[in-house]
């Protein structure tokens, strides 16, 4: 499968949803954090396939606003997982040159979580390798509103004027700043919902949903999407004939 990838046409940037670890967890009669542990495996292996491949940013979806809401015993297991994921995996993703980066408000999560997130960032910032991007109590109109509240601030101190809000300034308000938008989004599990996923980033990305749970999701199936997205057509506005290969 991955044989049949065009190198030449790699997304730069691809975003998941990483979902159904719950439900996958249930078929197998099993606890819904063993399928949340099980999806830190998964993210290990598509995190190492993307970096092999050459994607450049991977940005993933692992706890959003409303995730606040699920039952306390799963919340608090989920921040154990984060915990101990990072922990475990940062040396050798450092060595993998990975450098991880965060969206997200991160200040709502423990003393202990927020140590690990930031030491992992001050860790790697310096790396050229895949940018690991993990979105955590993440949610796009979160973003957007923060954005917002920033530009009027900067706006009152005469930092910028009201004809310096163009599409290309507001995106430097948001927390994907330093990333690229999206070209591809895959959701697993078979909702087709971005639960408030990259909102703004996500305008002409194309979307590709499989039934596979997130635990379930192979390097076969990560390379089947990309495959895919290659031979969706592009066309941004325009129409097929203005493309550069018609
Ligand atoms: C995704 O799997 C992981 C998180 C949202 C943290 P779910 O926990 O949503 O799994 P399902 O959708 O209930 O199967
Ligand atoms: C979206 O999954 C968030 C993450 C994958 C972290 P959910 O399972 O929380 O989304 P909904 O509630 O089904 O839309
Ligand atoms: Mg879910």
């Amino acid at each position: 499968m991955e044989k049949q990838i065009n190198k030449e046409k790699l997304p730069t940037h691809i975003a998941i949803i990483m979902d159904g670890n719950g439900r996958w967890a249930k078929e197998k009669g099993q606890s819904r954090l063993f399928g949340h542990k099980a999806g830190v495996d998964t993210l290990k292996n598509i995190l190492r396939c993307a970096g092999n491949i050459g994607i450049k940013y991977l940005t993933v979806y692992a706890f959003s606003t409303e995730n606040w809401s699920r039952p306390q015993d799963e919340v608090s297991g989920l921040m154990d997982i984060f915990l101990v994921a990072l922990k475990s995996e940062i040396k050798e993703l450092h060595e993998s040159d990975v450098k991880i980066t965060i969206i997200g408000d991160i200040q709502k999560f423990s003393q202990s979580v927020q140590k690990g997130i930031n030491d992992a960032i001050e860790l790697t910032k310096n790396n050229n390798g895949i940018v690991f991007n993990v979105a955590l109590n993440y949610g796009g109109r979160w973003d957007i509103i923060n954005a917002v509240i920033n530009i009027a601030e900067d706006y009152k101190q005469n930092k910028i004027n009201k004809t310096d809000i163009t599409e290309m300034l507001f995106s430097s308000y948001l927390s994907t700043k330093n990333i690229p938008d999206p070209e591809l989004i895959i959701r697993t599990s078979g909702e087709q919902r971005l639960s408030g996923f990259l909102l703004y980033e996500s305008v002409y990305s194309e979307l590709y949903f499989t039934d596979i749970y997130w635990p379930a999701f192979s390097e076969n199936d990560f390379y089947e999407a990309i495959i895919a997205y290659q031979n969706r057509e592009r066309r941004l506005g325009k129409i097929s004939e203005q493309l550069p290969n018609n």
